[in-house]
């Protein structure tokens, strides 16, 4: 029986990534405040926000600094865009410490409101300036399968996920598929991770060549694959990547809007994982999703045929009313200074051992086949056998089931396709917090593992 408010919801809002038939039933989870990594419902439960929001939250809940950051902004001026050549200090300072951050040289920033505006940004970029070069057949891009960009036209396309493209007409033409590095899944028998990284460049040379080099405009991955299921790829595939991306003057474009400001002990997840990309989207944890701000980090190559080409045709005719929108910027610009203040990544950096120490040990659960990550992120697959890694039947929802249990304890962590949980909690959980979010984990394990036995799933 839902209460008042829970029907009052269910009769007004669609969801989004919801299962709608099911959702009828169980209702929302309805949240009330938060301090530090602890969030409460309407009944005063508290729970340990295992996934920092949607992979946002970096700094936590109820940051007093951020609040006052963005009431000083609001007071001050709470609405002014970028149309036009308009301006304001807060756009201007943060692109400026952006591009101080940027672990390869960033010529301008560009602003949106997204993780999906910011790729679909980048797709358009990347066809504008093949025309501007005059090379209008090298237009295709390449993204991974199980890669996740987002869900607007483009990015949707871009995202490596059936969900996304199922009856909604997508991926549009000229958006390619690359096999997913996932070696627990992917990886030949007895195939190390080196051999396995050898292969995946050679089957993505394979497809450009393939395609034809010259039809092949761009390559976009995630240093660590988020929605997709909280994917280490193996050692050296970015290294082995990017080589072939060079033979073939293929532009690369790095997801950062899980990975960027700190998730992985740096500034961005490129530095952690060997990228060299060309351009960066990054989103997110920019103001730790305290307000809608992403954008695209653009390098001069890429800015000086913009340039020429404006001089041809005028206006750059791409933008959004609340690009650089001031209290955005603003929260960024706080967040960026107490990340630093603070040495926040230090923290993560001092944390992750014990983070992935903890991680790993549930390797030794007998429902679970890998337990993997990097810095404050990582990824668990639930399996129905692990000597054969066999999965469960996706429709007896064993993961959707292990989050519930997970939420009983007080512990919200992401169920992901191919039954796995993604754990990612803000960057500033104290180190007795991540063990508390662990044990949790851990009882909601053996509450599954007790369900999958009732349920006689366990064949
Ligand atoms: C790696 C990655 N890219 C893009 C997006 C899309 O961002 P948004 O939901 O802000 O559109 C997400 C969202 O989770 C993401 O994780």
């Amino acid at each position: 029986m839902l209460s008042n408010r829970a029907t009052r919801d269910v009769e007004t809002l669609i969801h989004p990534f919801t299962h709608l038939a099911r959702f009828r039933e169980t209702g929302p989870l309805i949240l009330e405040r938060g301090e530090g990594v602890w969030v409460y419902d309407g009944d005063g439960k508290p729970y340990i926000e295992g996934m920092a929001g949607l992979w946002c939250t970096a700094l936590g809940y109820s940051n007093a600094e951020l609040v006052e950051a963005a009431r000083e902004q609001m007071a001050r001026l709470p609405f002014t865009h970028l149309f036009s050549g308009r301006s304001h200090d807060p756009a201007i300072e943060l692109a400026e410490r952006l591009k101080e951050i940027a672990p390869v040289p960033v010529s301008k920033i560009f602003f949106c409101c997204s993780g999906s505006e910011a790729n679909d940004t980048q797709v358009k970029l990347v066809w504008y300036m093949n025309n501007a070069l005059g090379r209008p057949q090298k237009k295709k891009i390449i993204a991974q399968l199980r890669g996740y960009h987002g869900v607007t036209i483009a990015s949707a396309s871009l995202t490596g996920l059936p969900a996304n493209h199922a009856d909604f007409d997508l991926p549009i033409p000229n958006i390619l598929h690359a096999p997913c590095p996932h070696h627990y899944r992917f990886a030949e028998i007895g195939e190390s991770e080196e051999d396995f990284s050898a292969r995946l460049a050679a089957e993505l040379e394979n497809l450009i060549l393939r395609e034809g080099p010259d039809t092949v405009a761009a390559f976009i991955a995630e240093p660590i694959m988020g929605a997709g299921g909280a994917i280490v790829p193996p050692a050296g595939y970015f290294p082995a990547v990017q080589a072939v991306l060079d033979k073939y003057d293929v532009l690369f474009i790095a997801d950062e809007i899980i990975c960027g400001f700190g998730r992985l002990g740096t500034w961005f997840g490129s530095e952690q994982l060997a990228m060299r990309p060309d351009t960066i989207s990054f989103a997110k944890a920019v103001t730790s999703g305290y307000l809608p701000l992403g954008g695209v980090m653009i390098p001069e190559p890429m800015y000086q045929v913009m340039l020429d080409q404006s001089r041809k045709i005028g206006t750059f005719g791409h933008g959004f009313t609340y690009s650089g929108h001031p209290v955005s910027c603003a929260v960024g610009l706080k967040a960026l200074e107490i990340y630093r203040r603070d040495r926040i990544f230090v923290g993560v950096q001092a944390k992750a051992p014990h983070f992935q120490e903890r991680l790993s040990a549930l390797a030794e659960h007998p429902l679970v086949g890998e337990a993997r990550g990097v810095g404050l992120i990582g990824g668990l697959e639930i399996v129905a056998d692990k000597t054969t890694k066999r999965s469960f039947d996706p429709k007896a929802g064993v993961a959707p089931a292990c989050v519930g249990f997970a939420q009983e304890e007080g512990l919200i962590v992401r169920a992901l396709g191919g039954d796995r949980i993604a754990v990612c909690p803000p960057l500033v959980i104290a180190p007795h917090e991540i063990d508390e979010l662990f044990d949790r984990l851990g009882r909601a394990l053996d509450h599954t593992q007790d369900w999958v036995r009732r349920e006689g799933l366990w064949r």
